[in-house]
Formats: structure tokens, sequence, C-alpha cells
């Protein structure tokens, strides 16, 4: 692709922001910087920790133990105006067009509006179809949840299986663990997502096919993982209830109405999204539809809310208070100042395991580009590899690293002042658990941003030897999110920051957040390569000697591995 017209209304950056003073300005300020350290900047300022906050909806954001001073965020704000931010933000609210390569609006924050709200795609008002499919979930749900819609033979249903990958897997995936608390136990929920066949064996091997029911996601209805394992589920029901049984146990979320029907689910149960929510931002759509089933329309509703607080929030506080817009621009403080190639995301909740999961899509496939909205390639570095595991267990892995290691790794911590269970260890008494927990999530920053010198570590007597491998330099930046219970509602709250943080970052990078052209070409190769390893491996010589002759279409070391493979399964 080699350049990319802006489309009406989507604003343009006049030049490559590293061209602008505000950068040079950061540029600067960060060679000041050089030398000081967290411990410093705590010593010179005794109430950096209350002033370094902010706060959304009962969502609160420590960020001072960041490599920053207060006029850092004053040119990280005067950066983002530059982007024009605040124009780009009321873009996307507005329906734009802002998906410039796809020609498309992005709208996720309809999915989350009230029914009274106006946003308009090409003067139509999204917000009543959005509420529409929204009451036909929740009837649906309630059906499912009561017993009312049953099986083929009349058995209630028991296991709901969502077959979907991508967004369409783990947005639902991450948010059924999330909510685990709020659902329905007597229904089980299991998500598959790999087209490696045990996924789906494994999903369903146990299960009595009379008692489920498959919620098929897929926005395209296309994707070669997802009909694959919708396919399979379909056989193994119609191998045990004959082909009638199929519109009993098998429901889909998808936008594409001809491509459902001719898998042969009828449009009946069918749930419908549109073409402007992304894949990865669309768990709030009825692709989190395996969620209402095990949470019910009334938790997904607070859900909604949640995500709806913190899209408010975005669109109204200022800069500098704004949560998503400061996660945004620290974690571009780090990547393109520092070169921190990372961001670490750490859960302090069992339940938010497959957080960071999450999290990944959304940031890595959202802002994992290298050009710019025009084509030219980026002057500056883009998103990073975000990865991260729940508390504690992480400290007990990779936690050396980010304390002593060479690498620099700025890092979220999130974690709730109640626990959604009192366990603690012993009968009628004991520790609490929770306060064992979150001792550590507060131990782990403060040990990141102060360290132990080796001033402090020699005093205490340590064998001169044992001083260098015992001292911690600390200056180690993390944010700490701090929530008062994780709730549905604290859920969406969560989701939608890191949605807009992905998005504050993407206009500052000047960069597309929401196309993902780089995962085509495997699709693409993969579908050379099927017919390839699927001709009869018992007399497909065919292809054995096409590989020798070097007439497949490969590099010699991919056709040398598919002729290993072929000959192994022939042997
Ligand atoms: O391959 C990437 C992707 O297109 C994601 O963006 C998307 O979430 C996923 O595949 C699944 O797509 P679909 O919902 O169309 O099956």
């Amino acid at each position: 692709m080699s350049s990319i017209e802006p489309s009406p209304g989507a604003v343009q950056h006049d030049s490559l922001i590293t061209g602008t003073p505000e950068w040079a300005a950061l540029e600067k300020h960060h060679a000041e910087l050089a030398g000081v350290h967290l411990r410093g900047l705590f010593d010179d300022d005794p109430r950096r920790g209350e002033t370094f906050t902010a706060a959304a909806d009962g969502l609160h954001l420590d960020f001072s133990k960041n490599r920053i001073t207060a006029r850092t965020v004053e040119l990280l704000v005067a950066l983002a105006e530059r982007a024009r931010l605040r124009e780009q933000i009321e873009a996307m609210f507005t329906g734009q067009r802002i998906n410039t390569t796809e020609g498309r609006a992005v709208l996720h924050v309809a999915l989350r509006a009230p029914a009274d709200a106006v946003i308009e795609v090409d003067g139509v008002n999204v917000v009543p179809a959005v509420h529409a499919v929204l009451q036909r979930m929740s009837a649906f749900a309630d059906k499912v949840r009561s017993g009312v819609w049953r099986g083929a033979t009349g058995k209630h249903i028991r296991t709901v299986v969502n077959i979907g990958i991508g967004g369409s897997d783990l947005g639902p995936a991450m948010a059924y663990d999330a909510l685990l608390d709020y659902s329905d136990r007597s229904i089980r929920f299991r998500f598959v997502s790999n087209v490696d066949g045990t996924d789906i064996w494994e999903a369903t091997h146990d299960l009595d096919p009379a008692e489920t029911l498959f919620v098929v996601s897929s926005k395209t209805f296309t994707t070669l993982e997802t009909l694959a394992n919708a396919r399979t589920a379909r056989a193994w029901v119609t191998d045990a209830l004959g082909p009638d049984a199929v519109p009993f146990h098998f429901v889909a979320v998808s936008t594409n109405t001809a491509e459902v029907t001719g898998f042969g689910i009828d449009s009946a149960n069918m749930f419908e999204f549109w073409d402007w929510v992304g894949g990865r931002y669309s768990v709030d759509s009825a692709i989190g539809l395996s969620l209402m089933l095990a949470i019910g329309p009334e938790h997904f509703r607070d859900l909604l809310a949640g995500f709806h607080a913190m899209d408010v929030h975005f669109r109204t506080a200022p800069f500098d208070r704004n949560l998503p817009v400061l996660l945004g621009l620290l974690g571009l403080w780090y990547r393109d100042f520092f070169g921190a190639q990372t961001h670490a995301v750490l859960p302090y909740s069992h339940y938010l395991g497959r957080f960071p999961a999450y999290l990944q899509q959304l940031d890595m496939e959202s802002n994992g580009k290298s050009v710019d909205r025009s084509g030219r390639p980026v002057s500056t570095p883009t998103g990073p590899v975000v990865w991260g595991t729940p508390g504690t267990n992480g400290q007990h892995a990779y936690f050396q690293l980010i304390h002593q290691g060479t690498a620099l790794v700025p890092a979220d911590f999130i974690g709730f002042v109640h626990p959604n269970h009192d366990v603690r260890t012993g009968r009628g008494g004991g520790t609490d658990h929770h306060v064992l927990l979150m001792a550590n999530f507060f131990a782990q920053t403060e040990a990141l941003a102060f360290g132990r010198s080796a001033e402090q570590v020699a005093a205490e007597g340590v064998d001169p030897a044992l001083v260098p491998h015992r001292t911690f330099p600390g200056n180690r930046p993390t944010n700490t999110i701090l929530a008062d219970r994780l709730t549905p509602f604290t859920l969406g709250q969560l989701i939608a920051l890191y949605e807009h943080k992905v998005f504050t970052q993407g206009v500052l990078w000047d960069i597309n957040s929401f196309d993902q052209w780089g995962v085509e070409l495997g699709k693409l190769l993969a579908q050379r390569i099927i017919p390839e390893l699927s001709a009869d491996t018992t007399d497909g010589d065919d292809l054995a000697e096409a590989a020798d002759a070097g007439r497949l279409a490969h590099d010699s070391s991919t056709n040398s591995l598919i002729r290993r493979f072929r000959e192994a399964r022939r042997a």
C-alpha cells in the first residue's frame, strides 16, 4: 500500500510527530531527567503520591511512581494537543470513518451508549439497532438460563460452548473468567478457539450433545479456525441427534447473514453486529452473548455501564486527569524516549488471569504498525509487546528480571480493595488471603521504584561480595490502578480504559489502530499449504516429486519441512 487518502472528517497530522517542537521539547526534557531517580523525586515532593493521581468513577490511578515531573506531564499533554487528540476523540465518537484503510467508522462506544443517545453513521442513528440486539440477546439469555430453551430432545442446556477466535473469543473468555463470581454455576461454559483439534475434542468429549448449545461467534463467518471447529461441532451434534437438531443447538453471532444461513443456522438464531465494530473491540457487542448467558442480562448491562462511564470520562476529562490519556502518554514516554520494548500488565486478581492475553490482541493488533495513516514509515517506535500474568505468581517467575534485569519494563499493577471471597488461612480466623495478596501488590511497586542501594545493603552487614547481587537499582516505573471490587461495572471500566489508551497512542503515532493487515499473509500462505499437506499421504508422490524437483512454490526450508511432514505421516 503506498498512500492512503484521508476520508472525509478524519483528522490528519500536519507533519510527523517527531518533527514537532513539542517532541523536541520532550527530547530535551528527557535528557535533563537522565540522572533523576524516583527516590529523589519523592524526597523533593512529599505529596507526590497524592498529586500524581487521577480518578474516574471509583477507579483510582496512582502514576506517581513514574520517571516524570509535573513538567513531563505538561509536555506530554502538549504533544497530545499537537496531535489533535481531542478532535480525534470527537471523530471517533461521532462516527467519522477513522479506520481509513477499510473505510469504516469505529464505534464500539455506540455499543454501550444509553438508549436515548444519537450516534450516526452516514446519517443513520445506530443506537436503536444496538439496543434492539441487546433486547434479543437478553430474551434469548433468559430463555436458556431459565430452561425454556431446550435441546432437540427436550433436555435442559447444561453446557454452552463458544466457538470463535481472536476478538470473537478472547473478550468473552476473559470476561467469563473475570466475572465467574457473577455467573450461573449450573451451566458450564467452554471456549474453543484453536484449530488444533484437541481444543474442540477436549471441550466436547465429556458432554452430552443433547444438553449442549454452541454459540458460533465470528464477525466475518469465514475464519478458518472458527468454521473448522463449527463444522466439527455440527457433525458431533448431527451424528448423535440427526440434522434437524441443528437449530436447537446452534446460534450465531456475526455481521454476515449469508454465511450464517449457508452454514445452516437460521437467521432467527443469529445475533447481529456491524462492520463499525472491530473484532478486538467487540466483547460488548453480541460477541458477548456467551458472557451474557453466563452472567445474565442485568450484569451484562452493568458491564456496559462501566464501559460507558469510562467513555464519558475519556471524552470529557482534561488530559492531565484523564486515565486513558495518561496511560497512553506514559506508555509513549517509555516506548519512544526510554526505548522500552515491552509493557507488563499485572492484575492482582486471580479472576483477571486472562486480562493480559486479552490486552495483547487489543494493543498489539491495534498498534503493531510501522507505517502511518498516510502510508509513510513511522518515525518512532510504536506499540510495545504487552504481556503479564496475575500476581503473585509472576513474582516467583519473571519479576527477577523486572527488578534487576537490564531491560526497562514499565508495568501496570491492577488491584482491588475488597476480594470477591473472604478466605482466611485458618478455620474461624487466621490471616486474610486478600491482605497477603495486597501486601505483595503494594510491596512490589515500592520495591521497583525505590530499590535498595548498595550502601543500604552494606549497612545491613551483607558480605561485601554479595552486595552487588543484593542491590536493587529501583527507578523502575509502574502505574497502580486500584478499584473497590471486581464487578461487571469495574471490568467494563478497565476494558474501556485500555481501549482508549490504545486509541490515544494510535493518534499520537498517527497510525490506524483499527486495521490488521499484518495477519493476512500467514492466512494466505496457509490456504496454499493446506492442499499440499492434505493430499492423500499414501499416494501423494506427485507433491513429493514436485518438491524434489523444486516445483513447490516455497523456499527450500518450507519445502523441505513440508516434505518431511508428509513422509513422516506416510511412514
Ligand atoms: O485474524 C485476525 C482477526 O481478523 C481478528 O482481528 C479477529 O478478531 C479474528 O481474526 C476473528 O475474526 P472473525 O470474528 O471474523 O472470525
